[in-house]
């Protein structure tokens, strides 16, 4: 069964944010490469019928990425819409006489989690399990035990190789890069360990705050929505040890050994912080405690990294958007020329987003008499225009049966247990002001000479041409 391809699209939530922004635009990317072809079937409560929701996927594609007229029309022919609350039986029913022949179907819960349970039961009883897969969104729990409870309410139905965790990150070019630039050169290798790294940041800095999503936003905070996931699974990709072998449990294993090495956190390893503003949000507490903003400071218990931190930062209304990794290198044992100091020293930076690039900083001399020095970047900008959009990579992939982008049962679980100690309100939350780089006290978990990089939006100048 695992190498059959699913032969019907189901989406539940199908008139919710997640289908709104990221599902209708990926079946359209998927038909445009027409390799999708099977029916597409919305599940939800709130449209009228078909033809709202049709016109749902169509205002969908004119606000995201753009209507292809072509594309659009397969699309609207295949979709079917099945109305109903998911806690009836008869909701289920009315799905199992959707599916007609289809045998595998791939259900994607684009849902609140704890709405999981009751659909995984629905689809059990009315017989839409057999042959299925499903496809469960971030966050993945609360916490530990929640998560734990969320894996073993799954398996009851679903065996671990038809379950598809998705991370939407880890569908991203840039991120895919990450992984192939250490493990496709051998020049990194050597220096890639607490020898020569001083060390690592992370950075996930957005200039939006909660865009209306205040109601999730407070059932989740940073922490739960990005931290656990999308950056914990950069600094998995960032430190673990290479895969032995191409198939999707190679890199899993790889990837579980390297979140089972993090420490879990403490509070004196965090500073949480709240924008001035995000309390007068629709749907947010007025003495919410939530935070927009995290920096945590992680340990990597392996020989390879003992003594180096890893600094992650995450936050809301900051003053750009990007997502940046930087690898930075112990300065030189001794300064033969002019001054050498920390912030000069050579560093490895990968921008995740929204561009991607990879750049690695030396200091040159300044033409002159005086042997005094400048930092410069050589810097690679790998791009193309027919960029995969990560949820058309991933929901193609599950697809398939393609598992090696999805997060293990394992995997989800070692995560929590990393940022488990730090959730609720263990610290307090600091407020900072919006378009700043959230409060000061961020900068108590920075050691030694160590500072903050702020991403900016670089005049990117040196340039390394593309090899024929
Ligand atoms: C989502 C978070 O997982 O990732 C959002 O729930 C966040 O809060 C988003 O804005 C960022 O994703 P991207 O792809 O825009 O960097």
């Amino acid at each position: 069964m695992a190498n059959l391809d699913s032969d019907a699209f189901v989406f539940f939530g199908a008139t919710g944010d997640l289908a709104y922004e990221q599902i209708f635009p990926a079946l359209q990317a998927m038909i445009r490469r027409s390799h999708f072809n099977m029916p597409i079937i919305g599940v939800a409560r709130s449209a009228k019928g078909l033809e709202q929701l049709r016109g749902r996927a169509r205002e969908s594609l004119e606000k995201h990425g753009g209507l292809d007229p072509d594309a659009f029309a397969v699309l609207s022919a295949k979709l079917q819409y099945v109305n109903g609350d998911y806690g009836s039986q008869q909701t289920f029913r009315d799905l199992r006489k959707a599916l007609g022949g289809a045998s595998r179907p791939l259900y994607y819960l684009a849902i609140p989690p704890n709405m999981f349970e009751t659909v995984v039961k629905g689809l059990a009883d009315a017989d839409c399990d057999k042959g299925a897969r499903v496809v469960v969104e971030k966050p993945f729990g609360r916490d530990l035990a929640s998560a734990q409870e969320l894996n073993r309410i799954l398996h009851r139905s679903f065996l671990e190789s038809a379950v598809f965790r998705i991370d939407h990150y880890l569908g991203k070019e840039p991120v895919q890069n990450l992984l192939y630039f250490r493990f496709a050169n051998s020049f990194l290798e050597p220096i890639w360990n607490s020898n020569y790294v001083q060390s690592v940041q992370v950075t996930m800095a957005e200039t939006l705050g909660v865009q209306g999503r205040g109601v999730f936003y407070e059932e989740v905070g940073a922490i739960r929505d990005v931290v656990q996931n999308h950056m914990l699974e950069v600094v998995a990709l960032l430190t673990m040890e290479e895969p032995t072998g191409r198939d999707p449990d190679a890199l899993r294993d790889e990837k579980q050994r390297a979140f089972r090495a993090m420490r879990p956190l403490t509070p004196a390893d965090v500073v949480r912080g709240q924008f001035r503003g995000y309390r007068k949000e629709d749907g947010v507490a007025s003495n919410s405690q939530v935070e927009t903003f995290a920096a945590v400071r992680l340990h990597i218990d392996t020989w390879r990294w003992a003594g180096v931190p890893f600094y992650i930062r995450a936050g809301k209304r900051m003053p750009v958007t990007a997502t940046e990794v930087l690898v930075e290198l112990k300065r030189p044992p001794q300064a033969v020329f002019d001054t050498i100091t920390q912030s000069q020293a050579n560093y490895f930076r990968f921008r995740l987003s929204p561009n991607v690039s990879i750049a690695l900083s030396a200091r040159v001399k300044v033409p002159g008499e005086a042997m005094v020095g400048e930092d410069v970047e050589l810097l690679v900008r790998p791009g193309s225009d027919d960029e995969m959009m990560p949820y058309e990579r991933l929901l193609g992939d599950a697809i398939r049966g393609d598992s090696l982008l999805f997060v293990r049962e394992d995997g989800v679980e070692a995560a929590w247990g990393v940022v488990d100690p730090i959730l609720g309100n263990v610290t307090p939350v600091h407020e900072y002001e919006p378009n700043t780089w959230g409060p000061v006290e961020t900068e108590q978990i920075m050691a030694g000479d160590n500072r903050w990089h702020n991403p900016h939006l670089i005049a990117e100048k040196t340039q390394v041409a593309k090899l024929k």
